[in-house]
C-alpha cells in the first residue's frame, strides 16, 4: 500500500440551501470568486499539493461542473479563430488540469454518505477530501500542509482553525493535545456542540485526509445531526481504533457557501488581483460608509 496521497474526493452533491435562490438550478460549487468557480480553486489546490486523480461526487443539477472541466469545442474553436490565444490556453488548461471522474450521490443524505460514494475510487489507499465551499487562501496549499503531517504520522489528518466565541457551535469541534506547533493529536470530536459544551476553540474545516477503514465506519453510522450521515460521527468511531491528527492551517479560510462569507471572499480576492485590485480599492474607498 502506497504512503503517498494521490487521490482526492470532492463531495459536491449538497443542495446548497444557504445560498438559495442562486443554487436552485445551479451548483453552489460553480459560484465564482471574481471570475473562477469555487471548485476550480480547490481542484487547483489539490493539484498543487501533488494530487493526480480526482473524483467529484455530484447530484442532479450538477452537470455544469462536468462541463467546466471538459473541452468546450465551440468556445475553443471561436477563440482560436479570433486569435484569442491567451483565452484559448486558459480555457484548455482547465480541461487538462487533472484526471477527473464523476459519480453520483442519488440522495443528499449527508457528507459522510457522499464520501462513501468514493469507496471504489479509493481502493485501498488513503485519500484527501476537499469541500469546495471552504476556500483556503494560503501560501503553501492547505492540502499540502496536511499531507506533510500525514506523511510524518501515517494517520488520518483533519484541518482545523481557531474560531472565537459562540460561532464555534456551527462547526465540528476537536478535543486535542498539541504535539508540535499547530499539530494536534485528537482525543475526541463532536459535531456542532453548544458554546458551553465545545471542548476547544478548534473547529473542523472542509479538508480531510482519510484512510480506507473510514468506509466501514460510515456504513455503520446512523443518521446524526440534521438527519444526515455525518462524517464527524464516523471519524469519532474510528478514533476509538486508531490515532487521528489535526493541523491548524496557515492561511485564511473563507466559508464561500454562506452569503456573508462569500461576499467577504469576493472582496479579498478582488483586492489581490493585479488587473482589478487597484480600481476596486479606489471604488471601495469612495464609498461613504
Ligand atoms: P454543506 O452542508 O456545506 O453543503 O456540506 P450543502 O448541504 O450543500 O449546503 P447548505 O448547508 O444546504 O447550504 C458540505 C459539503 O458536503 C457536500 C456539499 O456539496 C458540500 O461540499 N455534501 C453535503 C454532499 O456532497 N452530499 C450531501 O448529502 C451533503
Amino acid at each position: 500500500m502506497t504512503n503517498k496521497i494521490r487521490k482526492a474526493v470532492f463531495p459536491a452533491a449538497g443542495l446548497g440551501t444557504r445560498f438559495l435562490p442562486a443554487t436552485k438550478a445551479s451548483p453552489k460549487e460553480m459560484l465564482p470568486l471574481v471570475d473562477k468557480p469555487l471548485i476550480q480553486y480547490s481542484v487547483e489546490e489539490a493539484v498543487n499539493s501533488g494530487i493526480e486523480s480526482i473524483l467529484i461526487v455530484t447530484g442532479r443539477e450538477k452537470s455544469p461542473i462536468e462541463n467546466h472541466f471538459d473541452i468546450s469545442f465551440e468556445l475553443e474553436h471561436i477563440l482560436r479563430e479570433k486569435g484569442k490565444t491567451e483565452m484559448f490556453d486558459q480555457v484548455r488548461a482547465i480541461a487538462n488540469i487533472a484526471r477527473i471522474s464523476y459519480t453520483r450521490q442519488q440522495q443528499a443524505l449527508g457528507l459522510g454518505h457522499a464520501i462513501l460514494q468514493a469507496k471504489d475510487f479509493a481502493e485501498n489507499e488513503a485519500f484527501a477530501v476537499l469541500l469546495a465551499d471552504d476556500v483556503v487562501d494560503a501560501e503553501k496549499p492547505a492540502l499540502r500542509q496536511m499531507i506533510e503531517v500525514y506523511e510524518k504520522y501515517n494517520a488520518p489528518v483533519i484541518a482545523t482553525m481557531q474560531v472565537e466565541g459562540e460561532a464555534i457551535s456551527r462547526f465540528g469541534v476537536i478535543d486535542a493535545d498539541e504535539v508540535e506547533p499547530d499539530v494536534f493529536k485528537i482525543k475526541d470530536m463532536v459535531e456542532k456542540p453548544s458554546f458551553e459544551d465545545a471542548p476547544s476553540d478548534l473547529a473542523i474545516i472542509g479538508r480531510y485526509i482519510l484512510t480506507p477503514d473510514i468506509f466501514d465506519e460510515i456504513e455503520n453510522t446512523e443518521k446524526g445531526a440534521g438527519g444526515e450521515i455525518q462524517i464527524t460521527d464516523a471519524m469519532r468511531n474510528l478514533l476509538k481504533k486508531r490515532d487521528f491528527y489535526a493541523v491548524k492551517l496557515q492561511g485564511t479560510r473563507h466559508d464561500a457557501g454562506d452569503k456573508l462569507g462569500f461576499l467577504i471572499a469576493t472582496v479579498e480576492f478582488a483586492l489581490k488581483r493585479h488587473d482589478l485590485g487597484e480600481d476596486f480599492r479606489k471604488y471601495l474607498k469612495s464609498l461613504e460608509l
